[in-house]
């Protein structure tokens, strides 16, 4: 492990009067922002409750995945979040993370952000986020949600096995980027979206997520509990999930695995 000191100036998060961001727990290293979070949620923290780390030991990605970031180089941190959501339309929830994280970014570096069904942020085929939300469910709606957020802000290597699939901010945009001021574009993101779905409906985010995405019609394998399917993506179903043309069928998938034929 490497040692690490925690170097994000969290006194500008918590200026103004925003939700998100307004108890902020800080760690140089944690195993995982999303366990530290899930165990605040389960002890009512309250919605908007900010757990950001520098280092994780056992950093999660979805699928039963590792996330590796190097300390002080990236953004590492989990939210909570309590929608007044029914269960069947927790699959909604990455899709407005991951609009709202891309409007940040774009706003704060210019960059071209492109969403890939269900979680991630891509910039030219290549991973720059992921998204990982854990939460849990009470007769049939969402009790808590905690949405963990692995960004790559100016981390330049990555490990072999991620070959050429990851990418940064920096290695885009070709010049370091300020964390600070990417963390508060992102904490005000978050919340400003969150504020407009829930007064609008959380069906309202399915638009904006398709505007930047360039699945559509494209052919892709989804690989789920072993079984590989292969077919062309039609589009979202009003509750998320991805609609695939397979053999002569349309097959619904609200998880799984998704490689981009070409990329
Ligand atoms: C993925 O792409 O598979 C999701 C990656 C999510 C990583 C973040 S880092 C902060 C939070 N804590 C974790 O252990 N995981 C998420």
């Amino acid at each position: 492990m490497v040692p690490t000191s925690f170097s994000l100036d969290t006194a500008s998060l918590k200026k103004g009067h925003r939700k998100f961001g307004s108890k902020i727990f800080t760690f140089e290293t944690i195993d995982s922002t999303n366990n530290c979070a899930k165990a605040l949620a389960a002890c009512w923290a309250e919605e908007g409750t900010l757990v950001l780390a520098e280092q994780q030991t056992a950093g999660r990605g979805r699928l039963g995945r590792t996330w590796q970031a190097n300390p002080n180089e990236n953004l590492i941190f989990s939210i909570i979040l309590r929608p007044e959501l029914p269960a069947e339309a927790v699959n909604l929830l990455p899709l407005y993370a991951a609009v709202a994280l891309a409007e940040a970014i774009e706003k704060e570096t210019g960059l071209r952000i492109e969403c890939k069904w269900p979680n991630d942020l891509l910039i030219g085929g290549k991973k720059t986020a992921g998204i990982l939300l854990e939460g849990s469910l009470k007769e049939n709606a969402v009790e808590y949600v905690v949405l963990g957020i692995g960004l790559n802000v100016n981390q330049t290597a990555f490990p072999p096995e991620l070959g050429e699939r990851a990418t940064s901010l920096r290695l885009q945009a070709g010049r370091e980027i300020d964390r600070n001021a990417l963390l508060r574009e992102i904490l005000q993101a978050l919340e400003s979206r969150y504020l407009s779905i829930m007064k609008k409906g959380f069906h309202t985010i399915l638009p904006l997520w398709l505007s930047r995405t360039t699945m559509i019609s494209r052919e892709i394998s989804v690989s789920q509990e072993g079984a590989v399917i292969s077919g062309i993506v039609k589009g979202l179903s009003p509750e998320g999930a991805l609609i695939l043309q397979s053999n002569g069928s349309e097959r619904t998938f609200f998880a799984g695995d998704v490689t981009i034929v070409g990329m």
